[in-house]
């Protein structure tokens, strides 16, 4: 929770009583600067000329330029907006000061902005860094780009997305941590503190913002923004365990999702906004719808107009309206007709004073102007370029034809190679591309033995010629293939998740040279590389990585780096096998030879890659599980041995499976993880301490029951790749 001295509290509670209704309201309001005129077409249009090439990224920056924004000075003058989204230093000020000096009185905006992963120095997508394992990474990245845009004038970031996303159909599996509630959760704690945890000047926290709440990651279909359904106990023990960790660690802020669950949108949904949210986990900040999302209970089919949307958008906890105006529109006459009581909008007044309080704004609106941060400085770079190089996961490695060594002639391959403006990932807004290093870029510094081939494949047709020249030319083959940014992201779910365009038939045409083949695969969901795991010698995955890829990649596919990444995602084999995950039920007919099974008849029934899978230029061998009661704990101790000849790191993961319970439970679940690094021959004992509550579940009742019975613990280098021990334990 934000926690508020007590002259901080009286504050809040006396500004509260001066305040009028209309003003209270205004708190209430987020608004959008709009765009008007300056161009031919609405706004709305503009937006898919751009997402569907119609126009190019530049054409649409100039017709920007020329458009003129309103920024809703008026209405902030007059205290009807409490929030404003923006990414500009000096209008920041203008506003604030508006805000602080010409209004009645005198309360700060909050101002609020998507930076998901990173703002100018932008680090790898979540789904990315969440393959690291690594929670002080995780922490760090947050804390730095917390710093960067609180200079621009940010002061709530609306992140971190926490859904889990079992279906990479879903493009916004690119903007989570993946699968697994327990990553999930670690991930999240990890970046609300990295976001608010530093108080020691204001410049460097902001508020973070947990969503979407909630399940809008089980999309049906994976389809974005389609309906959800699921069980109590399933709400509870996946999709909500990270938005409880996280409210736990202290959140500012959560925004409610688009999504309808079991019949009722997220953002009218009072049992998971009130019930759950703030009664039962004691959440004290404030509930900002998302955008546009109270207006869309209205075709949703549970509100007649929006003025219904409003009432129930505001009785069911949403204290923040973003983006409709509807709030300021009805509330008012509803409090004087008695439909709505004054007291609902009194709590959401006080919670989002207390995070502007909290924030230092009262005192601190301002940024200064002098200090940009620009260029950006080196320690930010170095740390975009671990984040990358720890995000990288090594799929494939036949013949140990990796790492590649200067002398070979190596023949890059595949459009995304030389764009640096692909690095950058979906929900990347505010980055330069001076800042970018590409692939290809990225390459060439630890080679003067490489040439680039306009091979064509994703958006242009197949160029044979350069083709045949790639493969007379090279020694090996590097192809880097997979998906641009607007193929993931929000509004960006895919029906069919192979290598788009005609990737995997460039591939197929590589293959018939013989030559050594290395995929680097870069992307923003899992993508199903059936054909391309038989039949490619080493498959790099690299998803988008922010600005320092193209030395990340580099230094991996060179081997001046370890790779150490694992999956934070199941890598299926083919898009029917969606969603698919590690944590499933066993079933009465787990998927086997005998044809009466749960399985496909036309795929291999595992995944191709499973969650916590990666491999390493070293090997690791397990040895000697040893698993003992302690009390209130499990003492659970694994022996692991660097058995290669080289230094490598190690992501020991600690997975439990609950054998009978009164309901069926996962096969396996992730309850921890160690990161070490041994040297070539060294090993070191790994241990645990599992508290033995953590064995519990949800039922569909949403009680949390431990039930005693046999758990068998697993220790391993993936989720399929473990030691096992059944224990039998008695609560
Ligand atoms: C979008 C997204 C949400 C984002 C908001 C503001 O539609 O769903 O994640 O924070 O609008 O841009």
């Amino acid at each position: 929770m934000v926690s508020l001295t007590q002259v901080q509290k009286n504050k809040v509670q006396e500004i509260v009583s001066m305040m009028s209704l209309e003003e209270k309201i205004g708190q209430m309001n987020q608004a959008s600067v709009s765009i008007v005129g300056g161009f031919d077409v609405p706004f709305e249009e503009l937006i898919e000329m751009l997402t569907d090439g119609r126009i190019s990224q530049g054409e649409f920056t100039k017709i920007m330029e020329s458009a003129e924004q309103d920024y809703h000075e008026e209405d902030i003058r007059l205290g009807r907006v409490g929030s404003i989204m923006l990414q500009d230093a000096k209008k920041a000020n203008e506003l604030q000061k508006i805000a602080m000096e010409e209004s009645r009185l005198g309360i700060p905006l909050i101002i609020g902005l998507d930076v998901i992963h990173g703002f100018r120095t932008v680090f790898p997508i979540a789904l990315a860094e969440a393959c690291s394992f690594d929670s002080d990474l995780f922490l760090r990245t947050a804390r730095m780009a917390a710093k960067e845009s609180r200079l621009q004038g940010i002061n709530w970031h609306f992140a971190p997305m926490i859904d889990v996303s079992r279906d990479a159909r879903w493009g916004r599996v690119s903007e989570g941590p993946g699968e697994d509630p327990f990553l999930v959760s670690e991930f999240a704690k990890a970046k609300v503190k990295g976001l608010q945890g530093d108080t020691s000047s204001p410049m460097n926290y902001v508020a973070a913002c947990l969503k979407h709440f909630v399940a809008y990651g089980a999309a049906e279909s994976g389809r974005d923004y389609n309906t959800t359904s699921m069980s109590t106990s399933l709400l509870h023990n996946v999709y909500l365990a990270p938005f409880k960790a996280a409210v736990n660690e202290g959140a500012a802020t959560v925004m409610a999702a688009f999504n309808d669950l079991n019949g009722v949108p997220c953002t009218v949904n009072s049992e998971i906004l009130r019930d759950i949210l703030k009664r039962e986990y004691g959440f004290s900040g404030f509930v900002v719808s998302d955008a546009n999302g109270i207006r869309e209970c209205v075709s949703h089919g549970i509100a007649i107009n929006d003025q219904d949307a409003g009432l129930q958008a505001v009785n069911a906890g949403i204290d923040m309206d973003m983006g409709t105006g509807i709030y300021s529109s009805y509330l008012s006459q509803l409090v004087k007709t008695g439909e709505l009581d004054e007291r609902i909008i009194n709590e959401a007044v006080e919670r989002i004073l207390s995070t502007k309080m909290w924030l230092g704004l009262f005192d601190n609106p301002y940024v200064n102007l002098e200090d940009r941060m620009d260029p950006i400085p080196s320690e930010h770079i170095q740390l975009a370029l671990e984040s990358a190089k720890k995000s990288i996961v090594l799929l494939k490695n036949e013949n140990n034809i990796l790492p590649l060594n200067r002398e070979q002639k190596i023949s890059i391959i595949g459009e995304l190679a030389d764009k640096s403006s692909e690095v950058v990932g979906a929900w990347s807004i505010s980055w330069k591309e001076e800042d970018c290093v590409s692939i290809l870029d990225g390459l060439k510094q630890n080679s003067d033995n490489i040439r680039y081939f306009q091979t064509g494949g994703l958006t242009e047709p197949i160029n044979e010629e350069e083709l045949k020249h790639a493969l007379d030319f090279g020694d090996v083959i590097v192809a880097v293939v997979g998906e641009t940014v607007n193929m993931s992201g929000e509004a960006a779910s895919r029906s069919n998740i192979e290598l788009p365009g005609d990737q995997k038939k460039l591939l197929k045409m590589v293959k018939t040279s013989n030559k050594p083949l290395v995929a680097i695969v870069m992307n923003g969901r899992p993508l199903a590389l059936e054909w391309e795991a038989e039949n490619i010698d080493a498959i790099v995955e690299t998803w988008h990585l922010g600005i320092q890829m193209g030395n990340a990649v580099s230094d991996i596919i060179f081997g001046l780096t370890n790779p150490s990444g694992k999956l934070s995602v199941s890598i299926p084999r083919v898009t029917g096998q969606c969603p698919v995950y590690y944590n499933h039920p066993n079933t009465g007919r787990p998927g086997g030879k005998s044809k009466f099974t749960s399985k496909y008849i036309d795929v291999n029934n595992d995944v191709l890659y499973p969650f916590g899978f990666g491999l390493s230029y070293t090997s690791f061998n397990y040895t000697n599980l040893n698993v003992t009661e302690k009390n209130d704990l499990l003492a659970i101790g694994v022996e692991i041995t660097n058995t290669g000849k080289r230094q490598g790191e190690e992501i020991v993961q600690l997975y439990v499976r609950d054998r009978v319970a009164s309901i069926v439970r996962p096969v396996k679940e992730l309850k921890g993880y160690k990161k070490i690094s041994l040297e070539p021959g060294e090993s070191q004992i790994i241990e645990f301490n599992l508290p033995k509550n953590n064995l519990g579940f949800y039922d569909n009742n949403g009680d949390y029951r431990l039930e005693s019975g046999e758990f068998s613990i697993y220790v391993g280098k993936s989720s399929a790749d473990c030691l096992s021990q059944t224990i039998n334990i008695n609560f």
